[in-house]
């Protein structure tokens, strides 16, 4: 990057007597990180020379030398011979001026009939769009390493817990269809938030329009965009679809973040449900011992870093005036960090799920323990007639002297569960097991293996249709 700040910007240097000051130059400057855009930015240009000589404002001759040399100017940009400037302050004017140093004077037409403050915006967009695409499409390859996870483990059984305590027997299928639910949702959520996303600023121009006799509908049409947008000032000046974008990736990574959590305290050897692959590990210098679950614990802590980026977006736009201010530069690292971040973790977890391995009989064997099979024993007693409060009752007393004797419900014989309701004959022993508890569960939404299959057959029927 050339730091040469001394010549003040060409492009709008006219009413200035000093050059602007070196390090002013380099603090107002965006190019550092704006270049990401550079695809996207000549994807606009393109777009709007072809429409300004549609309309009779460059000739066909001009636009074809437009076209060539944006398209050099790209060649140069991906096969690293292009020399950002400082001075020239952001990606829009970097390529204007190479533009310009590459065609001559009619690269200085480019910039007619728009700003850059609706030309930013476009590219925003026009960027932002292509990532929520690859994001989708991530999404859906994690969802379909989960259906496939819950699928193959539809009848394994492990306690479920509320208050991280054992509750209840589940599938283990079951629990991660949930996890399935919680990126079903976000997958809509940004398929909705794309379509806020997919309006064009362009022809706003720098607040209130162009005096040019441009066509929106047609630039908007030449970029794949759903309409031109309604209102100029409005256009040029909001951000709330990158906000609405980092609020959505909040919700995902808030998802993935828990899914970790229970990740971490699985592969722990006091949980030990699974096992990770060696290859998402790392070990310790010190503890030989060790193998630490990294990528779980940098995705919960990566989602701190995604919020904190929503909550800069959501101050930066807060006191805004219409129309633009130079605020509006500010979004960009933000929206371009929680982007890296999303995919990293996408990709990590989409890596990650197919290749767990889950250890089956630990988790039966922690669903034997805590009396797991509790709420079962006190629906039996209410088929058989009993009010469920006085069934609580029972069980409650079951329990208590199945802690004091270190022994499970399932474990007691007949006669011990008698002393306590004479309700209880030997058919009780169908419900205290695991199998039946979960198989008892069979209504949509439970966790029965037969729903987990359906579940299934739900999940992959959507996600075959996307
Ligand atoms: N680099 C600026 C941004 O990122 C582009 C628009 C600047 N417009 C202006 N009039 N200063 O927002």
């Amino acid at each position: 990057m050339s730091n040469d700040s001394n010549a003040t910007n060409q492009s709008w240097g006219g009413r200035f007597n000093e050059p602007t000051d070196a390090f002013v130059a380099e603090f107002t400057a965006s190019v550092q990180f704006d270049q990401r855009m550079y695809f996207h930015d000549i994807q606009g240009s393109i777009a709007h020379a072809t429409m300004l000589a549609k309309v009779g404002v460059l000739s066909e001759q001009e636009r074809d030398q437009i076209i060539q040399g944006l398209s050099e100017v790209r060649a140069d940009i991906e096969a690293g011979e292009f020399e950002w400037s400082v001075a020239l302050e952001d990606v829009h004017m970097n390529i204007e001026a190479k533009l310009t140093e590459k065609i001559g004077i009619t690269g200085k037409k480019l910039h007619t009939g728009r700003s850059r403050n609706d030309q930013v915006a476009t590219d925003i967009r026009l960027y932002l769009r292509d990532e929520i695409d690859f994001i989708a499409s991530e999404i859906t390859r994690l969802q379909q390493g989960i259906v496939g996870l819950a699928q193959r483990e539809a009848e394994t059984i492990m306690p479920g817990f509320t208050h991280l305590q054992t509750a209840q027997p589940v599938t283990f299928g079951h629990h991660v269809m949930a996890w399935n639910e919680m990126l079903q949702r976000d997958y809509e959520r940004l398929m909705d938030c794309r379509k806020r996303v997919n309006i064009m600023p362009l022809g706003a121009a720098a607040l209130a329009g162009t005096s040019y006799p441009i066509d929106r509908a047609l630039t908007a049409e030449l970029l794949g965009f759903e309409r031109p947008s309604y209102n100029s000032l409005d256009s040029v000046s909001d951000r709330d679809f990158a906000i609405e974008f980092c609020s959505f990736a909040s919700l995902l990574l808030m998802h993935l973040s828990r899914a970790s959590e229970e990740l971490i305290l699985w592969a722990s050897a006091q949980f030990d449900f699974i096992d990770l692959p060696d290859r998402f590990c790392t070990g310790s210098s010190i503890m030989p011992q060790k193998k630490n679950p990294d990528v779980p614990e940098l995705v919960r802590g990566k989602s701190g870093r995604v919020t904190g980026h929503l909550i800069s977006l959501l101050m930066l736009m807060k006191s805004q005036p219409l129309a633009y201010n130079k605020d509006n530069q500010e979004d960009k690292e933000p929206l371009f960090d929680v982007l890296d971040t999303v995919k990293g973790c996408l990709r990590a977890y989409a890596d990650m799920v197919p290749a767990l391995q889950v250890k089956a009989s630990k988790m039966r064997n922690a669903a034997l323990k805590g009396f797991a099979t509790a709420t079962d024993l006190a629906d039996y007693l209410v088929v058989k007639g009993m009010p469920f409060r006085d069934a609580h009752e029972v069980v409650g007393k079951a329990v208590a002297y199945g802690i004091e004797r270190g022994k499970d419900l399932s474990e007691m014989s007949l006669e011990e569960l008698q002393q306590f309701s004479d309700t209880i004959v030997d058919d009780v022993f169908d419900v205290l097991t695991l199998e039946g508890s979960v198989n008892a569960r069979n209504h949509i939404g439970g966790t029965a293996p037969a729903q987990v299959r359906e579940a299934v057959k739900r999940a992959e029927q959507g996600l075959s249709t996307r």
